[in-house]
């Protein structure tokens, strides 16, 4: 029975006396059978769109360690794609997008309703793994937050401040919340579509929230959130959401509240004695370990998992990391976290 699945129980808020755990960028080039197949799709970017092989490298984490939910495996820059951007990875660099600059870039882009004809593989993924999990593993799905999402495509690129982003919607509020709409309805009908296809949590990440101040953020974090959470609730109302607005200090407090998230994921950047005042009293967190501690181990660690799961232990709790994983993690440090969260 779905209802019995931990993940979902912590969502609907139940306390639970161990919290379950999965980890954010759990399939990744830290582990050697990801970068095996990895090499077998050829790019990133194949990888993702090969449906067998995405939920191959989805399951390898499942297999290797357990983990109490699974998250489908593709990237927040499909969805730009799907709506006519150009996307590519650089090696060791990062992600490349033909830019929005002008209202000519933006209306190039292609409507909402038209992203199914890119992300049906991810569909096809989606219905892959819900075949193949075992039944007590959580099928995450999930999509970039507008404001996140939007800051790539304006820049073409990753940028340490999301400049050319915080610039646009500076100087051309107007066509900066062109962008902003169409991601929103564009977040939407994907993450309806992965629902149906069998997704029974949907994640929104906004990695950069952190960098809009003020009443930037209520507008540009908030609201979309909101809006999106509201249509999803709508169509799918049994289907939990967590939102993840990094950086966001202590705006994680009456996020849930503001948005409608069933679980507000929070960083590193506050502790989580604080989170438990400041946000649990609204239901279910989700975080928080530094991720620096899947490189380092040891003592700190150990010291450091029984620190979070204890200052949360009053409430709903999903154990998970700050950020995700890097790729110079040890897989012995991963096994190491899980046994503490699971023996403590
Ligand atoms: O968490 C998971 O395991 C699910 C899959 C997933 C990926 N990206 C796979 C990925 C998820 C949920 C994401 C989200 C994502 N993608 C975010 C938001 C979360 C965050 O980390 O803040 C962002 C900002 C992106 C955009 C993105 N994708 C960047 C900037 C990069 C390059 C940086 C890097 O780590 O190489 C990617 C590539 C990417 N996405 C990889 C993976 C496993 C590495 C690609 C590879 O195999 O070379």
């Amino acid at each position: 029975m779905a209802e019995q699945k931990t993940i979902l129980r912590a969502l609907a808020g139940e306390t639970l006396p161990t919290p379950p755990i999965w980890m954010m960028r759990q399939a990744g080039r830290y582990l050697p059978e990801y970068r095996a197949t990895r090499a077998q799709a050829g790019d990133f970017l194949s990888l993702c769109y090969n449906s067998e092989l995405a939920a191959e490298v989805t399951l390898q984490p499942i297999r290797r360690y357990g983990f109490d939910a699974s998250i489908l495996f593709a990237d927040i820059l499909l969805l730009p794609q799907a709506l006519g951007a150009d996307l590519w990875f650089v090696t060791g660099e990062g992600p490349r997008l033909s830019t929005i600059q002008s209202q000519a870039d933006f209306d190039v882009l292609k409507p909402a309703d038209a992203v199914h004809d890119t992300l049906s593989p991810i569909y096809e993924t989606v219905r892959i793994l819900r075949r193949e999990l075992p039944a007590e593993t959580t099928l995450i799905g999930f999509a970039g937050a507008p404001w996140t999402v939007a800051t790539y495509m304006i820049a073409g690129r990753g940028t340490p401040d999301q400049g050319p982003a915080h610039a646009l919607k500076d100087e051309n509020p107007d066509l900066f919340g062109q962008v902003i709409d169409r991601l929103v309805e564009g977040t939407i009908t994907y993450l309806s579509e992965q629902i149906k296809a069998g997704a029974e949590v949907v994640k929104l990440f906004d990695s950069w929230a952190g960098s809009l101040k003020g009443a930037d953020f209520e507008r540009y974090a908030v609201e979309p959130t909101k809006r999106i959470i509201a249509a999803l609730k709508d169509m799918h109302p049994n289907t939990p959401i967590i939102a993840f607005p990094r950086g966001a200090g202590e705006r994680y407090e009456g996020f849930a509240q503001a948005t409608g998230a069933d679980c507000v994921a929070f960083d590193d950047g506050v502790t989580a004695a604080w989170a438990a005042q400041h946000v649990q009293k609204d239901g279910c967190v989700q975080g928080n370990l530094k991720s620096s501690h899947m490189v380092t181990g040891g003592d700190a660690l150990v010291a450091e998992t029984r620190a979070i799961v204890d200052a949360l232990r009053g409430g709903p709790h999903i154990f998970n990391l700050g950020h995700g994983i890097t790729p110079d993690a040890d897989p012995e440090n991963v096994q190491l976290m899980i046994d503490t969260v699971r023996g403590h």
